[in-house]
């Protein structure tokens, strides 16, 4: 039940420094590490490389997972589109992991590639929040996000829980690996609850530049690089999902060589600056748009912020920033649909799981 919020969306996205902590919960040992099926570990060892499958929200989430399991795990990892995938297969490696993401457990283009797959002889993961849902049972193996039933179309809370999961999942298989990690998990995913709680705290300042900038505007451009690019491309399809504003969300270093050309006067663009070694890049890029008349939105992070910027996020660990960048996004996102007026739960042409191909 909503219970007082007027809508699932904005109760999802409030729910999110909950789910961080019974993620954190879930995946406990009694002596507080971090666990998970010994089969699946054994899995990930095995592999030599990770192919990532899932659709919309889902396959954001594994572009970051890529970057999380091949730089704790060091293992290779390739994050495919599934309606894709399963007409255009790669070439596999010689033991190749499959791991499907997906919130419902129900999409079928996902789905349709773990049949071809399990048909090949090959193992899967499923990482879902619906236990015995058919991609769960399909699986060799499952990882539940904990997210609780996730209502609203727009997927928020599956998506930061998709990626807590795939940190747990990289560390784990890290230290089963023997690879040596400079950090604690439990910790930093601890700062990060407390961050989005912070986030969750400042509805109104975001709600204030959802209405300044996305009131009127026929578009919107997100940029950022490394993980923030990643980011940006989430904070995009949740805005037109949602707004039915055309958004656009695309790598910093990529405009001059086309994208550029869009930018008008005014034009909105969301510019993402969380990441300490492409900083000075990324604030170049958006001097660039400025230039040509775009009116410009820095998202930035303590510790790296600038005059500047409009909004500041609190800071965390440099591979868990997705987990609390996409929070202002998901908010930005309602509030620009509410002010236009949008069924935010029910956007129009889309279904909470999409079942056919
Ligand atoms: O249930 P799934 O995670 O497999 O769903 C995949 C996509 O259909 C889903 O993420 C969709 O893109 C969302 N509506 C985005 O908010």
């Amino acid at each position: 039940e909503k219970g007082t919020y007027p809508h699932y969306m904005l109760k999802e996205i409030d729910e999110q420094p909950l789910v961080m902590r019974k993620i954190i919960q879930a995946y406990q040992d009694i002596n507080g590490q971090l666990t998970i099926d010994s089969d699946i570990t054994a899995a990930m060892k095995d592999a030599d490389r990770v192919y990532i499958v899932a659709c919309g929200t889902s396959y954001h989430a594994g572009l970051v997972g890529k970057q999380l399991i091949e730089k704790l795990a060091k293992i290779p990892v390739e994050v495919h589109v599934a309606s894709e995938f399963s007409y255009n297969m790669p070439l596999l490696s010689e033991k190749p992991l499959f791991i499907f993401i997906s919130q419902s457990g129900e999409t079928a283009d996902s789905r349709s590639v773990l049949v071809n797959v399990k048909k090949l002889g090959y193992k899967a993961l499923t990482i879902t929040n619906v236990p015995g849902s058919t991609l769960s049972r399909e699986a060799d193996y499952t990882l539940l996000l904990h997210a609780g039933p996730e209502i609203a179309v727009a997927s928020t809370k599956a998506y930061t829980a998709q990626i807590a999961v795939l940190s747990i999942l990289a560390s784990v298989t890290a230290k089963a690996k023997g690879v040596a990690q400079d950090f604690d998990l439990v910790h930093e995913l601890g700062i990060v609850a407390n961050a989005m709680e912070v986030l969750c705290d400042s509805k109104e300042e975001i709600e204030q530049i959802a209405y300044e900038y996305l009131t009127v505007t026929r578009n919107c451009f997100f940029i950022g690089r490394s993980l923030d690019n990643y980011v940006g491309l989430e904070g995009a399809l949740k805005l037109k999902e949602i707004s039915y504003i055309q958004a656009e969300g695309f790598a910093g270093g990529e405009l001059k060589h086309g994208t550029i050309a869009l930018i008008e006067e005014g034009t909105p663009v969301i510019a993402l600056a969380t990441q300490k070694n492409v900083n000075l890049s990324i604030r170049g890029n958006v001097k660039e748009v400025t230039a040509r008349g775009a009116n410009p939105c820095i998202i930035s992070m303590k510790g790296l912020e600038t005059d500047e910027d409009r909004f500041i996020i609190p800071e965390v660990h440099e591979l868990l920033t997705p987990l609390i960048s996409v929070v202002p996004l998901q908010l930005i996102a309602y509030y620009a649909a509410l002010h236009r007026d949008c069924d935010v739960d029910k956007p129009r042409n889309l279904a909470k799981s999409v079942t056919v191909e």
